[in-house]
């Protein structure tokens, strides 16, 4: 591999997005903290460099930087937000800060045909998140693109190396970001598309045989990132030194259990099963609180994940952690990222004494998913809706009993099947029922009924953090209704739940 964009982290939310922009143009990047050292860049060997934006102010004490030879490499650099505030306060520009903070939609308007902005229109909406603004342009700039509130919104230094931007072209709400992204590797840098999943993969495979020294326990909830992780660490690392353990916390869906235990086998792994039901529903038994079950079965898993690793004298354990999950990117604060509580074990316990190998971190699921089909793992389990790791414990709300939960798995069963029949699964990320802690009076044959309620659910969203009810013809919503009442017992009414989030959330609980 010869090029590489590298991506200096002045610690945005969106540095991710950069890298993930610049993978789809088919070329490589790397993210690295913005102070690390020149010398270090230059081992790097950067094809073209990206500053991203940050929270900061170029006038804090303490402000993240970075060495001004950088600038001297003679490697296309591009400053997005706090990275031009950045560029131009480094080379002898002004910058000030603004009478009033500017966040969201921009219109900017294209001065002159520079490269950066081949193919994209005099005037387009861009994404704006920033309190300073460049108010003097260092010596050798000059101004390529203004907004109606920010007269430097995009420069670029007489050689053409250097450009900076004061919004984001990586976020969806800039309308030609991508374009102005892939004027910046292809017609600034001279970049060609070169690389795809199967380099991923690659080069993961080389950096896990480089990092790994030992036994892996691979933590498979029967969801394509832990299948797909497991998959991959098993081609690094060879059957000898890679265990995948499914654990049945009680907590599943109709027939999860043979269906993960089925697909691999066909892949020609071994899984190590783990039947816990038990010991997950004594621990949960009276509990309603949702952040309490979470607890328990985080921690329950942990005592079971213990248990596996002092079996197979594991170092390490393995999780799909998707970049959504990581709550901090890999930023210049250091690598402190920290796991969502949402994630199934929540952090790493000392007492499991496990290093944790998370080969997705970096990557959205629609990536991921792409990953899986490189090493070959079938469609129909790829495009698996996610499943949370406390699962149904969350979607029975209020207490959780054996009995309440068949009667939820029958629902369900039910109601994916039939969007499966409907061929509408996967224009849904996730589709799932509830189980609801009421109970509503209702009339069959002759007869009086007091029975459960169930809500049915679907979305669509891109990666889970906002999301809208699906519009589904009203045939089969009927039609689910129909089938639900009449084929599991106990549930005497239906209902389908049309919120969007924000402001509801996609579990209920
Ligand atoms: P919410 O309900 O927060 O869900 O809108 C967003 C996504 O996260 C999943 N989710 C979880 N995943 N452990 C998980 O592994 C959890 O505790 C958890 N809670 C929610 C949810 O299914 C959706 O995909």
């Amino acid at each position: 591999m010869n090029q590489k964009v590298l991506i200096l982290d002045f610690g945005s939310q969106y540095t991710q997005l950069i890298a993930r922009r610049v993978r789809e143009l088919s070329v490589y990047s790397e993210i690295q903290p913005c102070n690390i050292s020149i010398s270090k860049i230059k081992e790097f060997n950067p094809s073209a460099i990206i500053l991203s934006g940050g929270p900061s102010s170029v006038f804090d004490a303490g402000a993240p930087s970075v060495d001004k030879e950088v600038f001297d490499l003679n490697v296309p650099v591009l400053g997005i937000c706090y990275g031009l505030q950045l560029i131009a306060h480094l080379l002898g520009g002004k910058v000030v800060p603004s009478t009033h903070r500017e966040y969201g939609r921009a219109v900017v308007n294209v001065k002159g045909k520079d490269i950066l902005f081949s193919d994209v229109p005099e005037k387009s909406n861009v994404w704006m998140s920033h309190g300073d603004r460049v108010e003097l342009l260092p010596k050798g700039f000059h101004l390529i693109a203004s907004t109606d509130t920010v007269t430097n919104s995009a420069i670029k230094n007489e050689k053409g190396t250097i450009y900076g931007v004061q919004f984001h072209p990586e976020v969806h709400h800039s309308d030609f970001g991508k374009n102005i992204l892939s004027n910046f590797l292809f017609k600034v840098a001279g970049l060609k598309a070169d690389w795809d999943m199967k380099n991923f993969i690659k080069e993961e495979i080389t950096k896990l045989q480089r990092d790994v020294k030992g036994k892996v326990i691979c933590g498979v909830s029967g969801g394509v990132d832990s299948t797909v992780a497991a998959v991959l660490l098993k081609k690094a690392l060879g059957d000898e030194n890679v265990f995948p353990v499914f654990v049945n916390n009680g907590v599943l869906r109709k027939n999860e259990a043979e269906s993960v235990k089925q697909l691999f086998s066909s892949m020609g792994f071994k899984l190590y099963y783990y039947d816990e039901e038990k010991l997950f529903l004594d621990n949960l038994k009276g509990v309603d609180d949702p952040e309490k079950k979470r607890k328990i079965i985080g921690h329950t898993f942990i005592d079971v994940f213990y248990k596996a690793a002092t079996t197979f004298k594991a170092q390490y354990l393995a999780q799909g952690t998707l970049y959504p999950d990581v709550i901090e990117s890999v930023s210049f604060r250091g690598p402190s990222a920290t796991i969502k509580s949402h994630h199934n074990v929540g952090g790493l316990p000392e007492k499991l004494n496990l290093k944790l190998v998370e080969p997705f971190r970096e990557l959205f699921k629609d990536e991921v998913r792409a990953v899986g089909r490189e090493l070959g793992i079938p469609e129909d389990f790829i495009m698996r809706h996610p499943f949370p790791g406390p699962g149904l414990a969350v979607r029975v709300l209020g207490d959780i009993t054996k009995e309440r939960l068949d009667v939820l798995r029958d629902v369900d069963d039910i109601f994916i099947s039939m969007l499966k029949e409907y061929e509408l699964y996967n224009n849904i990320w996730q589709a799932f029922s509830v189980l609801l802690p009421v109970k509503s009076v209702g009339v069959m044959g002759d007869n009086r009924t007091y029975e459960n309620v169930v809500a049915l659910r679907a979305v669509t969203s891109v990666d889970g953090m906002t999301a809208d009810w699906y519009h589904f013809p009203h045939d089969f919503l009927a039609k689910a209704s129909n089938r639900i009442i009449n084929e599991v017992k106990g549930v005497n009414r239906v209902c389908y739940d049309i919120s969007s989030k924000p402001p509801a959330t996609i579990e209920w609980e």
